[in-house]
């Protein structure tokens, strides 16, 4: 079959690491016959010293009109230490998020054998350890108005907004990942102090009679924040606001001894974006050190959303090979480091 890949290396090491996976796509490609046809977008930082925009229109109609985006990272330090920049790369990905409709954005959370010593957390705390974080992405906080500062510029606000319809669509969503897996849901929230938890919990609550053999529970993100580290082993699914998400995700995601592992798909009205969860990493970029991993797990979530399963599952079954092979990256290494595109092109000689 014939596929049209919206293709976004963006920042840092966006770029190298997207390459290793496209290797790996291209491998599968030719194994199973089928043809991806990759059409480079701008984005983020880059796109702003290109054309003066993290997000630009070209790049736009681009992901619109393919099957599916595939996405590096973004971010530049020149912008974080600069709070007054007018554009900063950030504002790409969230553009990228509201206009592409991505309302949920799915992290699932594994533990690898090979790695488990890597853990920050004890390594029977850890091991099995396997959850998904099914984050609501173009609501609340992240983006409700008003926002700003006022005119003397001595206080600033945000604004947490959610309504019913964004609240049902994503907790539906929750259910149906449960439903797949272990049948637990746990719906996080702050409905203690929050008027937008307190509509989250009453929508949940009006929901669960169509999901009864869905075992729910309701958990303040501060509890959860805690029971992340002190039983990781109890989470099926967690659904939760955009900046709680945002927050638990990365927390869950160290537990499994990397961050350059985990890979993420947002989804939602339009095309969905694939993409690893570990940032730009700009220490590194253009070194040729970076773990491509998670970036070749996140090909695998696309060619599932593309239907192709048993592509998907090779492109898994030949990454822990690397990892049993010990074919990785100096992040996880324990003897001589394999260099990113060297990963790459083993994995995809492997497939
Ligand atoms: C993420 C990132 C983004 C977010 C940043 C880069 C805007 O942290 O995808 O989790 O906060 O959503
Ligand atoms: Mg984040």
């Amino acid at each position: 079959m014939k596929f049209k890949i919206a293709t976004l290396p963006g920042d840092g090491i966006g770029p190298e690491i997207v390459e290793q996976a496209i290797k790996v796509l291209k491998a599968v490609a030719s194994k199973y016959g089928h043809e991806f046809d990759f059409q480079y977008g701008l984005t983020g930082a880059h796109a702003i010293d290109e054309v003066g925009d993290p997000y630009p229109a070209s790049t736009h109609d681009l992901c619109v009109n393919s099957d599916a985006v595939l996405f590096g990272a973004i971010g530049d330090p020149k912008f974080d230490n600069n709070p007054k920049a007018r554009v900063r790369p950030e504002q790409g990905l969230l553009a990228m998020r509201k206009k592409l409709g991505l309302y949920a954005n799915i992290r699932p959370v594994t533990t690898f054998k090979s790695l488990l010593h890597k853990s920050p957390l004890r390594q029977d705390l850890v091991e099995g350890a396997d959850f998904v974080v099914v984050r609501e992405l173009t609501g609340g906080i992240y983006f409700g108005e008003p926002r700003g500062r006022t005119e003397d510029g001595n206080k600033a606000f945000d604004t947490c907004v959610y309504t019913k319809e964004e609240v049902e669509r994503i907790v539906k969503l929750g259910f149906e990942y449960a439903a797949k897996r272990n049948k637990r849901l746990t719906v996080v929230d702050k409905a203690n102090v929050l008027a937008t938890s307190r509509l989250w919990r009453e929508t949940v609550q009006s929901m669960e009679k169509d999901y009864g053999d869905i075992e729910l529970d309701y958990m303040f993100v501060d509890n959860a924040a805690m029971q992340i580290i002190q039983w990781p082993k109890k989470f099926d699914v967690i659904v939760t606001e955009n900046m709680f998400g945002d927050i638990l995700s990365d927390e869950a995601s160290v537990i499994t001894g990397s961050l350059g592992l985990l890979p993420s798909a947002s989804i939602g009205l339009l095309t969905s974006v694939f993409e690893p969860i570990h940032g730009s990493y700009p220490q590194a970029a253009g070194k040729d050190i970076a773990n491509p991993i998670a970036t070749v797990l996140s090909a695998a979530m696309l060619l599932e959303s593309l239907n192709l399963t048993e592509e998907a599952e090779a492109i898994r079954r030949v990454v822990d090979k690397s990892l049993e092979e010990e074919v990785v990256t100096e992040d996880i290494s324990k003897g001589k480091p394999y260099k990113t595109s060297e990963v790459g092109d083993w994995l995809a000689a492997n497939i």
